[in-house]
């Protein structure tokens, strides 16, 4: 290969493309009732591709989202996922010409965000993207009775049919996703992909509950037997693989029922927000195990300038912070960043002497509250020419929440 030709794929090469990126997670390829219930989950158009004379040795993909900025408005996003390169394919540059052109098309889209889950943290930060959200990984030990008393109740918890589980999550789901900054839209695409190909292609036992609250049905959990062979029913674990809840009470409805689920012996959840507050929900705190903490969603800010003036911003004074990207020019600049609007107000190297200064992935990392300036500051991804403006930079990016997806992709 000479030159590297980054295309769009026809709808006959995605199953080929799906194949390739299985491959390269060391999966194997999708049977005809599998690609049945994946095909629907490649948004038309999206789906970039490499060849090698008439061999597809690269692709990736992404489909259409929206999420939500601190502040509570709502912008476009690209979920890009499936990206693989054929292992005699690597390390000669196919990732790097499809990330650009990736990057491309979507600012053609006009969408103002792409994000990702990286399978190594070594990846995509030299494409823009930084860790925009992280998340905790939790057991607890298997006891409703764990649940402290006066912790709220809640509303009730209902075990859903299998043919009521899609239909009545998404209802949910689309009523309560964007709450939280980082909070994303789901396709009927992924929900086929994270759920319809396991109720009705794997046949797997899926266990799915709704709590209703005091407006009706506002969180729900989905849950699995995890793998341990020979464990004894009382050493089982069950795995929870989604689970949002609208407040602290239906969040507390939804591990006092997982907790007592009879059969098992603990219950692990992965990514879960990092302020969510289950030990304090506990009355022997240390029945919950922090077994990891990870990152969770890497975002590329596409459109700094439309992104940092939908995002809302905390105390009164100004900075001025001047963002670098390398990858897309017209993003570059001083941004004047004040409570209620931020824009640009001049060229990097002009007139307007910017008080911090960042990387487009170092802005990622504060953009969804996840960092402070402040550390990102002092961990050298920012840099600080006037160093009393990082406690104003602290104010305005700080959220009252951590920010957080609760979406794999
Ligand atoms: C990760 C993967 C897509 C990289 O593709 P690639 O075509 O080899 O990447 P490139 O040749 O464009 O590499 C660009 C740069 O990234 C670096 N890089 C690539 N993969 C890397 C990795 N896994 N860890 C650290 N650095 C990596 C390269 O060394 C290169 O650095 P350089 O510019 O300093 O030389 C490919 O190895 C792959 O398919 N892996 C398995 C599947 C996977 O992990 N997919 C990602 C799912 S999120």
């Amino acid at each position: 290969m000479s030159t590297i030709d980054v295309r769009p794929l026809d709808p006959d090469d995605l199953r080929g493309a799906h194949a390739l990126f299985g491959a390269a997670l060391h999966h194997p390829p999708a049977d005809d009732a599998a690609w049945a219930r994946t095909a629907g989950s490649y948004s038309p158009g999206r789906t970039l591709g490499v060849h090698d004379g008439d061999t597809l040795v690269a692709t990736a993909t992404s489909f259409p989202s929206e999420m939500v900025v601190p502040g509570g408005a709502v912008l476009s996003m690209a979920a890009v996922t499936r990206v693989g390169v054929r292992a005699d394919h690597t390390r000669r540059g196919l990732l790097t010409a499809m990330m650009r052109a990736q990057l491309e098309d979507v600012a053609e889209r006009g969408e103002a965000f792409a994000s990702l889950r990286a399978s190594e943290a070594g990846i995509y930060g030299r494409f823009g993207y930084g860790v925009a959200t992280r998340g905790r990984d939790v057991r607890v030990r298997a006891d409703p009775a764990l649940v402290r008393a006066d912790a709220p109740r809640g509303g009730p918890v209902r075990l859903l049919e299998r043919a009521e589980i899609i239909p009545v999550l998404r209802d949910v789901y689309e009523r309560n996703a964007l709450r939280r900054p980082g909070g994303i839209t789901r396709t009927d695409g992924w929900w086929g992909m994270a759920l319809g190909r396991r109720l009705e292609v794997d046949r797997a036992h899926v266990l799915a509950v709704v709590h209703t609250g005091p407006d009706g049905d506002d969180g729900f959990a989905v849950a699995h037997l995890g793998d341990e062979p020979g464990a004894a029913f009382a050493e089982r674990r069950l795995d929870v693989d989604d689970m949002h809840a609208a407040d602290i009470a239906g969040t507390a409805a939804l591990w006092r029922f997982l907790l007592g689920v009879d059969l098992i012996g603990s219950v692990q959840a992965r990514l879960r927000p990092l302020d969510e507050p289950l030990d304090l929900l506990l009355a022997d705190p240390r029945a919950c195990a922090v077994i990891g903490q990870h990152d969770e969603a890497w975002l590329r800010i596409v459109d700094v300038p439309e992104a940092l003036a939908a995002r809302g911003y905390g105390g009164a004074a100004p900075v001025l912070l001047a963002v670098h990207d390398a990858l897309r020019e017209t993003n570059a600049g001083v941004y004047r960043i004040a409570d209620g609007a931020a824009e640009r107000v001049g060229p990097l190297g002009g007139p307007v002497r910017p008080e911090l200064e960042c990387g487009v992935d170092g802005l990622a990392m504060a953009y969804l509250g996840d960092r402070r300036p402040s550390e990102l500051v002092a961990s050298g991804w920012w840099t600080a020419p006037e160093p009393e403006a990082v406690n104003r930079a602290d104010l305005a990016f700080g959220t009252a929440v951590s920010p957080w997806c609760g979406t794999f992709f």
